[in-house]
């Protein structure tokens, strides 16, 4: 049995200047090939709403569905840190219900950590789960919680004030008790400059090289969410093709009579 990373490994990295890994996975299978390939952080993330269940936002999923996904993939690892997400309207309200939706990921689910959206609005709602002593992951910039308030998935910290924002919610992230923070969509060189101001790892997506860490969707990486494709996404393999092929040879072989032979058949 490999020993789980913690969440002082991954603030360690940082220190010592190694760059952080961080892919997205939902279920067994996927969970354990990352996990083997040495992945140092797996994110049960809210995007399993739009790359699995075919929804257009993140909202749709509820907690008790990221419970469900979270199992699966605490079962399919063994080193990797598993943190997840907490979805839309399980933290938002009060304070009472984010400690309990982050409890029940821990303890029902099984991840070591939960993530959150949002900046200084939600620096006490960190502080009130990290007080259970849950470890907490930050993400600001584009949070695709907040779709209809940015009016669609689009850049930001593109003007002066919304930058200078964005730094304060870092901070407040930081002082807050998080152990770590994404940075999706927004230039690199303001992620980079955030990264210099907080001593927590920073995560970066659509962010740029200066971060901490990297982290993609796994659906996106693999080639298997042929929908839509972000400018930030690097494509490392076509599993969809290979699917496809996969399927088409078995539809053709069951329709010739060349599948099933004696050799998949009982006497
Ligand atoms: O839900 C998710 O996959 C995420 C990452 C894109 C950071 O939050």
């Amino acid at each position: 049995m490999k020993k789980r990373k913690t969440i002082l490994d991954i603030r360690k990295m940082k220190g010592d200047g190694q760059k952080i890994s961080v892919l997205t996975a939902y279920d067994y299978p996927l969970a354990r090939i990352l996990d083997e390939a040495g992945i140092d952080l797996i994110l049960v993330g809210d995007s399993v709403a739009t790359v699995v269940s075919g929804y257009d936002t993140t909202l749709p999923v509820t907690l008790d569905e990221m419970i469900y996904h979270t199992r699966a993939v605490v079962r399919g690892s063994q080193q990797a840190l598993v943190v997840a997400d907490l979805p839309f309207l399980s933290y938002q309200v009060d304070l009472r219900d984010a400690r309990l939706s982050a409890g029940r990921l821990i303890k029902e689910g099984g991840a070591q950590a939960v993530k959150l959206e949002g900046g200084e609005n939600v620096a006490e709602t960190i502080a009130a789960i990290t007080a259970m002593d849950i470890p907490v992951m930050g993400h600001i910039g584009l949070t695709p919680q907040s779709i209809h308030r940015m009016g669609g998935y689009r850049v930001q910290g593109r003007r002066e004030e919304q930058a200078q924002q964005l730094l304060a919610d870092a901070r407040a992230v930081e002082a807050a008790g998080a152990f770590a923070l994404v940075l999706e969509g927004i230039p690199r060189y303001l992620a980079r400059e955030i990264t210099h101001a907080v001593s927590i790892p920073t995560i970066g997506i659509g962010a740029g090289v200066y971060c901490d860490g990297q982290v993609l969707v796994i659906h996106d990486i693999l080639g298997l969410c042929e929908k839509y494709s972000p400018k930030f996404v690097k494509k490392y393999a076509d599993v969809s093709t290979v699917i496809r092929e996969g399927v088409d040879a078995y539809i053709r072989d069951v329709k010739e009579g060349v599948f099933p032979t004696a050799e998949h058949s009982f006497d």
